[in-house]
């Protein structure tokens, strides 16, 4: 089968400097695939540039077989970026914010009965439907971010691509998406996932890839062999910045 997602020697630089050094893994129709590395290993801007954010310089990288440049799809994707702690400008209820997934499938035609019943289906599993009218600026951390994953959710996309999804989600909440994720890919949709630690998420998970550096370190077939979260990133990478930092005592 062809893969949703193929990265083959995939390169992207930001800031001037080389971030991605020559990326290979692929997703399959209905397999779950963890991103996993140190912080500044990669990760964010692999998927980021998955997802069209980041400009590929060399390589390949292909969506449902289409080069990414040629792609126009994009309802087929489900996208739940890395947390940011930033509040965002324009406030924007919790109803609003799922219906967002919604509208992506739909184009530019108006929400039906189907949607807004799959929206409130999305509020009700998140356990925020009592919240839909609030703005998401009164959420705690971890709401909002329920309140992004319900938004990639409703869109009921072939692929998930999400970036650490479970950071600052109770534990409570990790297993009802846990759950929640389970029934997804029961339904043929695979998943990119990054993750700092597997929690609930483990036994779902198909193949690890482990990037250092920009590069893939290795990939763990086999979830049984998966490694320690902690093992993966054992200390920050540091960057040349933070080194001519340190050594000029500006730390
Ligand atoms: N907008 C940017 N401009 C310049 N450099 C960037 C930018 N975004 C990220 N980088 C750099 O690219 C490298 C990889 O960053 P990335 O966000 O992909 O790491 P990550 O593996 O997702 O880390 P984390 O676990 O902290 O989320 C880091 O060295 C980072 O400083
Ligand atoms: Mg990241």
């Amino acid at each position: 089968m062809e893969p949703v997602i193929s990265l083959t020697g995939v390169t992207a630089e930001l800031g001037g400097r080389p971030v991605l050094r020559g990326i290979d893994f692929d997703v399959r129709p209905g397999e779950v695939v963890a991103l996993l590395g140190a912080n500044g290993s990669g990760k964010s801007t692999a998927v980021r540039a998955t997802v069209g954010q980041v400009p590929v310089t060399g390589g390949e990288l292909r969506l449902f077989g289409t080069p990414v440049r040629r792609f126009r799809d994009w309802a087929r994707l489900g996208y739940v970026p890395q947390r940011s702690t930033a509040a965002g400008g324009v406030p924007a209820t919790v109803r609003e914010i799922v219906s967002a997934g919604r509208l992506a499938r739909r184009g530019l035609r108006p929400l039906g009965r189907a949607d807004r019943a799959a929206v409130d289906r999305a509020l009700d599993l998140i356990g925020l439907a009592d919240r839909a009218g609030d703005s998401v600026n009164a959420l705690s951390g971890g709401q909002h971010q329920r309140v992004l994953i319900a938004r990639a959710l409703t869109g009921e996309p072939d692929v998930l691509i999400m970036d650490e999804p479970l950071a600052g989600v109770d534990l409570a909440s990790q297993r009802v998406l846990a759950e929640t994720l389970r029934a997804q890919i029961a339904g043929g949709t695979a998943v990119l996932l990054v993750l700092h630690e597997l929690g609930p998420l483990e036994p779902l998970i198909d193949r690890a890839v482990v990037l250092a550096h920009g590069r893939v370190e290795r990939t763990v077939e086999h979830p049984a062999q998966l490694p320690e979260a902690h093992a993966c990133h054992p200390e920050d990478e540091l960057e040349p910045s933070a080194v001519a930092k340190l050594q000029t005592g500006i730390l």
